[in-house]
């Protein structure tokens, strides 16, 4: 692989020994994908980070980065971990669990990270268009692609860590032109609630897999957008749709493609009914101010047979704190959980069974968990829930 000069200085250990371990990583999954050089990004996003899944190795990884010096040199965002990063009550995980989480969020403040804890980075800095990134969430990488045209690969949370620290990641992948290239048409018919988007989007990265679909009649609005790119690329690992009328022009091509036709039918099977879930969960990926204002505006009150949980980022809770909607809203028994969400968070350690969600994203890791799991539309939401 082609390496600059201060690259080269960086790997032969000039800038100390975490630097070189930092690109090391890079370079060896560079080389190991045929890359022939790096790319340098502007922004790194760390996912993998609850302590439920990085665990104790992981935890000891980033303390020794830090002991050895270990600083990032782009700006640095994190993914959600597994509790609400304030109120350890919210959601009880249990000392061990809440004391090993805070000392992976020390790590990382000690390189230099921003402690979002948020799985939608673009509503703290939204990058630009064709703007290299190396992101490590699944869902906010096809955000960044598909919607606002930057260049990211779905990363993994070490090689996000490693890029935060050299500021450059291989050049590859979705950082090509000549792989941002559509295989598949998609047309769908009779889909207005944004679950039921969320659900096409679902079906849809089940077909593709990783390759890259092109809507043709897109969601009409952000929250639905949102939804449906979170569920390919958990189904299918699809990092890029093709969205027409929103994706950039000039930040994929058109090729050789086979039709996908969805409507209703293909989705009813993911649906259920709100009255027999313990727990009601909005916020996959992360709410918007918008969503948190419009599910107050829905709901009235929780009628104490099932909790009702909306995750949102730091970010947007203070935001919405600052209107008077968080208050609102925990008042009426709903909790407002921030940096956390029902998939990171170890749910079923806290006896929930049977999950009603939003989200096609939190169905498809809540079934692999082994939780009974469907669909409730957002427009199903009552004033009594
Ligand atoms: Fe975010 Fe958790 Fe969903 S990290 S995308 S809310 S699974």
């Amino acid at each position: 692989m082609f390496l600059s000069k201060e690259e080269e200085r960086m790997l032969r250990g000039d800038y100390g020994e975490a630097v070189s371990e930092a690109m090391k990583i890079i370079v060896k999954v560079g080389e190991a994908l045929s890359a022939e050089r790096l790319i340098p990004v502007t922004h790194a996003h760390a996912s993998g980070i609850s302590y439920g899944t990085i665990g104790e190795p992981g935890l000891y990884w980033l303390k020794s980065l830090g002991d050895r010096g270990a600083k990032v040199r782009i700006f640095s965002t994190v993914n959600p971990i597994g509790m609400d990063i304030d109120d350890p009550h919210k959601i009880p995980v249990g000392r061990e669990f809440y004391e090993k989480q805070i000392q992976v969020l020390e790590s990382l403040s000690r390189m230099g990270f921003r402690i979002t804890v948020t799985c939608t980075p673009y509503y703290i800095r939204s990058p630009k268009v064709k703007e290299h990134l190396a992101w490590g969430e699944s869902s906010a990488v096809a955000y960044a692609n598909s919607v606002l045209g930057a260049y990211t690969n779905r990363e993994g949370g070490m090689l996000t860590i490693a890029a935060a620290i050299v500021g450059r990641t291989y050049y590859g992948g979705m950082h090509l032109d000549e792989n941002r290239v559509t295989k598949y048409k998609v047309t769908v018919k009779g889909i207005v609630d944004p679950t039921e988007w969320s659900a096409i989007g679902l079906e849809v990265g089940e077909i593709v897999g990783g390759n890259v679909p092109r809507y043709i009649n897109a969601p009409g609005n952000e929250l639905s957008v949102k939804l449906m790119l979170a569920a390919s690329a958990a189904s299918g690992s699809v990092a890029l749709s093709v969205i027409e009328g929103l994706t950039p022009n000039g930040t994929y091509h058109i090729g050789d493609e086979e039709k996908i036709e969805l409507g209703r039918d293909s989705i009813e099977k993911y649906f259920g009914n709100l009255e027999d879930a313990e727990l009601i969960f909005h916020g996959c990926p992360h709410s918007s101010l918008e969503e948190l204002e419009y599910l107050n505006s829905r709901i009235k009150e929780v009628s104490g047979k099932r909790e009702v949980w909306i995750a949102t980022s730091p970010h947007v809770y203070s935001l919405a704190e600052g209107r008077g909607t968080v208050r609102e809203l925990e008042r009426k028994g709903v909790k407002v959980v921030k940096g956390t969400c029902s998939v990171v968070t170890p749910l079923e350690k806290l006896g929930f069974r049977r999950v009603a969600t939003t989200s096609a994203k939190t169905y498809f890791y809540l079934k692999r968990k082994g939780l009974d799991v469907w669909l409730v539309r957002l427009s199903d939401i009552k004033e009594v829930i």
